[in-house]
């Protein structure tokens, strides 16, 4: 399963690229203002030149003609920005039309294997099932995923790439990965949840303390 960092902060892409894990990143208008920028093309060029893989810009139309208007100008910004719509209708009929173009959509807001069938019917590249909202709302977001990911797999000619979104916790990740997904899209915070374990710390205190004990130059 591969990772993308689910944020528009840039020190935090910076961070996470460092440590070498990170294969794409995705962005929404909500992390956009969690940032205090309306500025999406120049956030989303300055994530383009940190990040090689795939970076998901989401639209902010709602009619397909707008939707397809829109995801033009956006995809030029970047050789790897790929265009986030949500599942409409209208969003559907957009992404018929940007697949044949070659622009890779990302189908957001996807809350039931049947949105994610149609998404790939439609030609998406990415299919986004949101399991915290789900979880939010008393539902079983990674039974979703779940049974998303056996709906796809039936269909070997269907291409699109299943992603965990809306993911609040490392156990999300956990079973995302479990299930079989091919992307899990993380927070920051929890990216740093996942590398942690209170075991590790202890283990490296202990063993720098043994070493210390017998060893002249503390090499
Ligand atoms: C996915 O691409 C979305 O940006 C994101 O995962 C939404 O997460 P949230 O439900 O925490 O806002």
């Amino acid at each position: 399963m591969q990772i993308f960092l689910d944020t528009a902060n840039i020190e935090q892409i910076r961070q996470a690229k460092a440590l070498g894990i990170i294969s794409g990143v995705t962005t929404n208008p909500t992390l956009l203002a969690r940032e205090g920028s309306a500025d999406y093309e120049t956030v989303t060029k300055k994530i383009c030149e940190i990040v090689d893989g795939p970076v998901s810009v989401e639209v902010l139309s709602e009619t397909a003609d707008e939707i397809v208007k829109e995801a033009r100008f956006k995809a030029a910004w970047a050789p790897n920005v790929n265009i986030k719509v949500p599942i409409t209708p209208e969003g559907l009929k957009a992404t018929k039309v940007l697949a044949a173009e070659g622009i890779r959509v990302n189908m957001t807001l996807c809350f039931s294997p049947n949105q994610a069938l149609l998404a790939a019917i439609a030609g998406a590249s990415y299919v986004s099932i949101f399991i915290g909202r789900l979880d939010d709302i008393g539902q079983d977001g990674i039974q979703v995923l779940e049974d998303t990911l056996a709906v796809l797999g039936n269909y070997p000619g269907l291409e699109a790439q299943v992603i965990a979104a809306s993911i609040r916790h490392p156990m999300h990740v956990t079973y995302a990965a479990m299930a079989g997904a091919d992307i899990a899209t993380v927070p920051y915070s929890v990216l740093m949840q996942m590398i942690q374990h209170p075991m590790t710390d202890i283990g490296i205190r202990r063993f720098l303390a043994d070493w210390k004990s017998v060893a002249k130059d503390n090499r």
